[in-house]
């Protein structure tokens, strides 16, 4: 039963949380947000700007101030986080003090570099492959710190997965 119950979704980028979370919303019929789309809608800029001209650092108080933001503001019942944002510890707390439960989508580096290839959005973090995949390794150990933790394998639709976590937490 859906009984009003928040989730966030963390995980590698590419990894597929806000498809995940969109499904998931919809099978719900609740609200969701996309912290990135939040992120550029109130900054009037692209991520990849924000990254490129101010800064990796400086993008992470801009992240950390929009998700404190989102928090405050919405209801929404599923949110799905930008790739790094899990990774801060007064996020994660944040999050916690909200009472979202935090879900991590855990897929092979492979899996997820396919799919950033063949994404339209520039994600900055993973323009190189070795680079990427050492974040990808550094992660894991702050991505297991989530309440939940869900395997995707590449044969898995994002309906799939969203469906596997409203069956397994909503449910
Ligand atoms: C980032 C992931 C991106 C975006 C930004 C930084 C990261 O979101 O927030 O480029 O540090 O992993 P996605 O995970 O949605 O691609």
């Amino acid at each position: 039963m859906n009984d009003g119950k928040r989730i966030c979704l963390t995980g590698f980028m590419g990894v597929g949380k806000s498809s995940v979370g969109r499904h998931l919303a919809q099978i719900l019929k609740a609200d969701r947000i996309d912290l990135d789309f939040f992120i550029e809608k109130n900054e009037k800029r692209k991520i990849a700007a924000i990254i490129d001209n101010d800064g990796v650092e400086a993008y992470r108080a801009i992240e950390s101030a929009n998700l404190k933001r989102l928090l405050d503001q919405t209801t929404a019942q599923v949110v799905s986080l930008g790739g790094g944002t899990w990774v801060d510890d007064d996020n994660r707390a944040l999050i916690k003090s909200k009472g979202l439960t935090s879900i991590w989508l855990e897929s092979t580096f492979e899996h997820c570099w396919y799919n950033i290839k063949f994404s339209h959005k520039d994600r900055p973090l993973a323009r190189d492959k070795v680079k990427a995949l050492e974040l990808f390794e550094e992660r894991k150990k702050i991505y297991c710190l989530a309440d939940w933790h869900f395997i995707i394998k590449a044969e898995y639709s994002s309906y799939d997965i969203a469906k596997l976590i409203h069956d397994e937490y909503f449910l």
